[in-house]
């Protein structure tokens, strides 16, 4: 039986996660490796036949010796077995979900993976790197298993590295960055909460009690991945976890194409979680010698609900993943919405003086600038034409970076460099770096294809646009980089014979490019974007400061969207810009704008006096509060989902200063906060002076001109009622300890 355990482990082989050690396991011996953070454990074992499984995911215990006494308190297996392979390969013993399937050099597709050793070392005091080996008793393969922990985070990101000496290339069919298993030890079931979506209606959340079987998300997309499907995710155990309550695990691809993450519940109850790149017409040829990276796949767990789980990914990105996450961030306006493709020299130099009297950092430039034998005047010509449109800016991008700095502020620009219309001298030019099928018509999204990014030479060129813009204009300050299309007819004239590389090539293509453009301009503003959220994930924002969450800027769909996306990302990472979407006030417009990172999209003239007037001194109120909201720690409070007002608050690391966002969001007669919303994260003993801001000109606070000085511990057991309603639909309170 797979499961039965022979010995305890001799103290000598049991790692903590931080300790420098290696280990082999003796014949008769049982290994237990705990893989620890600062409040969870994930235990794999050794079984009789050397197989690595995992045995337990949760809080860890105080007594590190106990862990190899937890897979005997199971008795579930029967025959067949309960199989919870920290790697499950296919063709062998395990007929659960594969991580791993390949067809070796002989044409033979059977794959047993076997303990061998494992070493953990510590690469600063957070963060420790945990290496599993495995390899088949039979065929010369190998897999790695990599596990880098953030020790205070309660994050880990595992990956897997694939190698074989067989006499021939194998194919890998199926390739998954992370096994994991949770045990089922519940009568409650496992919940997953998933995301789906489209144009201008990212991130809409599902939450369901998985059934037995095989639940899949995924994306075939090839770029643009999320425009239909995350693969971020959360797994509440028992029971839905909620903000505060409940045993909740979160995971993530770190993957900027198509993914594909299994969750598998079998006959006992267990739950098996499958997550990497998707395989479906990707396999991948490797040759002997070479090794296969898969890309990270990214988790944490909480005992204390969705809420810690969310400040445990906040921190560790800010800390770890984002470019510059505990750095600043600049303001700006964008014309997009103001403009669209319309503009020239006169237009913008308006602009770049309203930028200024907005009180805003940078100027965005974007869609419209380039392309001249096919000039950008709408979305169907001039992609990969990166020369200024002559007509509309003859003295060039470069008098424009002036004609800012004259006014006082930065300038940025949009760029979408991966793509292509056919209507560009580009794509006539090199028909060969196009992703498109030599006897298919072409099919195009948004009037454009994507270029093979898989072909070094497309990299430099993509490359290449963004340094010649930095290299014309050193003082270029912002680039915001769109990706539009998906990919239609996957076919790329460099692969050759390996066309199944594609999907993965061009991803690694992009991170290439990526990676150049980063260490020659380590900390400029990047935002990612996709047609607004398409694509969203750590694999990219390893590289950019900031994403675009949405096309859809109503305020009163983005006090949705934005709140879905902080479960998983930091405030800082969050572009949220004030438009003409929605029938919302210009107050509200902004206050949704501020919980996150501001900017504007509107016509700055066309602005009332009083409209123009309390933009500016929110701007003021954000320049005070900014660093509260970027790096502070964030409690999400009432739900937009269940509660006539949405209510989410920071608080800076010292407790001395907090702000409260409060948005009606239920239009309906009566509609509005009726109770105390409790703030969380403030210190009990503290005395906090709450105040109104953001006041539209001319109205008061609508809570009063009392004295507005609370105990943390008042706030945080009774709470306040920030009152919105239909007069006052959204409510800004900033917190001070006096
Ligand atoms: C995409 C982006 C928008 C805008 C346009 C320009 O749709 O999401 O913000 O930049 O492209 O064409």
């Amino acid at each position: 039986m797979r499961t039965t355990q022979r010995k305890t482990l001799p103290l000598g082989l049991l790692f903590a996660g931080s300790m420098l050690l290696a280990g082999r396991a003796a014949a008769q011996d049982v290994t237990t490796i705990p893989v620890e953070t600062q409040h969870n454990a994930i235990v794999l074992q050794t079984d009789a036949e050397k197989h690595l499984n995992m045995v337990y995911l949760g809080a860890k215990l105080a007594n590190t010796s106990e862990y190899s006494r937890i897979q005997k308190m199971y008795k579930q297996a029967d025959d067949s077995g309960v199989q919870n392979d920290v790697y499950t390969p296919s063709g062998s013993a395990s007929l659960g979900e594969p991580a791993i399937t390949v067809t070796h050099a002989d044409g033979n597709k059977s794959l047993n993976l076997t303990y061998v050793s494992h070493t953990v070392s510590k690469v600063d005091d957070d963060i420790s790197l945990l290496v599993v080996t495995l390899k088949d008793p039979v065929y010369d393969f190998e897999v790695k298993l990599y596990y880098k922990t953030y020790f205070k985070e309660d994050v880990t990101e595992q990956w897997s590295v694939i190698k074989h000496n067989e006499k021939g290339v194998v194919t890998l069919n199926k390739y998954a960055s992370a096994n994991l298993n949770l045990k089922g030890n519940t009568t409650g079931g496992f919940w997953l909460k998933q995301y789906h979506g489209n144009w201008a209606m990212e991130v809409q959340p599902e939450e369901a009690r998985l059934t037995h079987g095989i639940k899949t998300i995924d994306s075939k997309l090839g770029t643009r991945a999320n425009l239909y499907e995350h693969s971020m995710f959360a797994i509440s155990l028992d029971k839905p976890a909620t903000e505060d309550e409940g045993k909740v695990f979160y995971g993530a691809m770190e993957w900027s194409g198509n993914f594909r993450v299994d969750f598998e519940l079998d006959v006992a109850n267990n739950l098996k979680i499958i997550a990497g790149i998707n395989n479906a017409a990707s396999e991948y040829h490797l040759k002997p010698g070479a090794e296969f990276t898969t890309p990270a796949f990214l988790y944490t767990y909480s005992d204390h609900g969705k809420g810690d789980a969310s400040r445990k990914l906040q921190s560790w990105a800010r800390k770890y993943k984002i470019v510059d996450g505990e750095g600043s961030r600049l303001t700006l306006l964008n014309n997009w919405e103001s403009t669209y493709f319309d503009f020239n020299e006169s237009k913008l130099a308006g602009l770049l003086k309203d930028t200024k009297k907005l009180g805003v950092d940078l100027f965005l430039l974007d869609d419209g600038w380039f392309g001249n034998s096919h000039p950008r005047n709408g979305d169907n010509a001039g992609l990969g034409d990166w020369q200024e449109n002559k007509q509309k800016l003859p003295n060039g991008i470069s008098s424009l970076v002036k004609e800012a700095q004259a006014n006082g502020v930065k300038f940025g620009i949009w760029i979408e460099p991966e793509m292509v219309n056919p209507a560009s001298d580009l794509y006539k030019a090199h028909p060969d770096w196009v992703i498109k099928q030599p006897n298919r018509p072409e099919k195009y999204f948004r009037n454009q294809l994507v270029l093979d990014l898989a072909n070094p030479k497309v990299q430099d060129f993509v490359f290449g646009v963004v340094d010649n813009l930095f290299t014309k204009n050193p003082d270029l300050a912002y680039i915001k980089w769109d990706c539009n299309a998906v990919i239609y007819n996957a076919y790329s004239a460099y692969l050759k014979k390996d066309q199944s590389h594609i999907y993965v090539d061009y991803v690694n293509g992009l991170y290439n490019v990526l990676k150049r453009v980063r260490a020659k301009y380590p900390k400029v503003p990047l935002m990612l974007c996709s047609g607004g959220g398409g694509r969203v994930d750590y694999g990219a924002l390893q590289y950019f400061t900031e994403f675009w969450p949405s096309d859809n800027t109503d305020p009163l769909e983005r006090v949705f969207i934005q709140w879905e996306y902080s479960f998983f990302y930091p405030a800082i990472t969050s572009s949220n810009h004030v438009t003409d979407w929605g029938k919302q006030p210009i107050k509200y417009r902004v206050d949704v704008a501020m919980m996150g990172k501001m900017g504007f999209d509107i016509v700055i003239g066309k602005l009332s006096e009083n409209d123009l007037s309390f933009c500016q001194s929110a701007l003021k109120n954000y320049d005070a509060l900014k660093d509260v909201i970027w790096h502070g720690d964030q409690y999400r409070l009432a739900s937009p989902w269940d509660n006539d007002a949405a209510s989410i608050m920071y608080v800076n690391t010292d407790k001395s200063k907090a702000v409260m966002f409060n948005y009606l969001v239920n239009n309906r007669y009566g509609s509005g906060s009726k109770v105390p919303v409790r703030l969380k994260g403030l210190d009990p003993n503290k005395k906090y002076r709450v105040k109104e801001i953001n006041l539209y000109p001319g109205t008061g606070s609508v809570l009063g001109n009392e004295d507005l000085t609370f105990t943390g511990d008042f706030l945080m057991n009774v709470g306040i009622n920030p009152e919105a309603s239909a007069y006052h639909t959204s409510v800004v309170l900033q917190l001070e300890a006096i």
